[in-house]
């Protein structure tokens, strides 16, 4: 199959329709990363999805809808805390667990009795959305495992061959996935952070709580048990105040002819001096919007990646931290 890269425009949004309608798949830019949709109303299409990406098959996928397409056609039970953060933070990247009515397939969200959904505010994810006027169900368009795409030659690298279009709307801005926050309960708990943080989000819901998995609880976001987001390449992660020894991690697989770069934010490449370095910005949100290109940029010419974390921690730092974690910390 011919993969091609285009424009947002009528013209490609009327051919994007036709192949969603006929059951196939088309990636689309998002705020975050580019996702990769199908029609959620259709089984063969959901399961296509898994198919592409090499997902596993109880790894449940988010559904994505146009800004006015009425959400309780799919799910009920919203509690008052949810409209209010519904309210404050969509369309934007935060993705909301709701109790499923159980009318999109069944693959969607792998047999649970929950539905996650997202309205993107990316102004072509928007145009895509309304034009096709179906709720889309979309992963990150990218091979399973494989760090997340941000542009559109990002999905190409990963899908080239495998899908007919990519609509292609720039960088995302974002840089990390959406938020998951569960709303099932009485009070909202994020299953994965992202920019939309637990402090704003207890600011507008009056209180927030993170899952944590640990050994024997049902994991509930079942995503978070898999590797993810790795490049393809070795790699090791440092904590900030360790600079020292990622130097030296460098400059040994230096000298044995390995080739490594450091990856860390601006404060990091200043001190650390060395040559090869994958720089993520300054501000926090540089770092998040420039994570995932940096690892493949990376993967494109290291043998090793050294990561050097950020100094902050907090804020939207808890989602680079776990995406970098998972990246780059080697754990299976
Ligand atoms: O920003 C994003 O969310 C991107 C763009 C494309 O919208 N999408 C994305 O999808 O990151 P994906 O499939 O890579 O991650 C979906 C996450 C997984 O961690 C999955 O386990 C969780 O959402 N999830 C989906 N449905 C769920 C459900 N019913 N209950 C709990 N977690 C769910
Ligand atoms: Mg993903």
């Amino acid at each position: 199959m011919d993969t091609k890269i285009v424009e947002i425009n009528s013209e490609s949004l009327a051919a994007a329709k036709k192949v969603i309608q006929d059951g196939g798949l088309v990636a689309f830019p998002t705020e975050t990363v580019y996702g990769l949709g199908a029609n959620a109303f259709n089984d063969d299409a959901v399961k296509e999805i898994y198919r592409v990406k090499g997902r596993p098959q109880d790894n449940p996928l988010i559904v994505h809808l146009h800004k006015d397409y009425d959400i309780g056609k799919l799910v009920y039970g919203v509690p008052s805390y949810a409209v209010k953060l519904a309210d404050r933070f969509l369309p934007g990247p935060l993705t909301m667990v709701y109790k499923s009515r159980g009318t999109v397939s069944a693959a969607v969200s792998c047999g649970l009795d929950t539905l996650a959904v997202r309205i993107p505010s990316h102004s072509g994810a928007q145009e895509f959305l309304k034009y096709v006027d179906l709720p889309i169900a979309a992963p990150s368009a990218n091979i399973s495992k494989h760090v997340s795409p941000t542009s559109a030659v990002h999905v190409y690298a990963d899908l080239a061959g495998k899908i007919p279009y990519i609509l292609d709307g720039g960088n995302s801005e974002g840089g990390i996935e959406s938020t998951v926050l569960d709303v099932t309960g009485e009070v909202p708990c994020v299953l994965r952070s992202g920019l939309v943080t637990r402090e704003m989000i207890a600011e507008v819901a009056g209180d927030c709580t993170v899952f944590v998995p640990r050994e024997g609880v049902k994991v509930r976001s079942p995503g978070m048990k898999y590797k993810h987001y790795s490049p393809d390449c070795r790699t090791m992660l440092f904590p900030y105040d360790e600079i020292g020894k990622a130097k030296e991690a460098y400059l040994r697989a230096q000298a044995d002819g390995t080739r490594v770069y450091i990856l860390c934010d601006a404060a990091c490449a200043e001190q650390i001096g060395v040559k090869n370095i994958l720089c993520l910005g300054k501000t926090e949100e540089d770092v998040a919007a420039n994570l995932y290109g940096k690892l493949r940029e990376g993967e494109k010419v290291a043998d090793l990646i050294i990561a050097v974390a950020p100094e902050k921690q907090d804020g939207i730092m808890v989602g680079v931290m776990n995406r970098l974690t998972k990246a780059c910390g080697g754990k299976e």
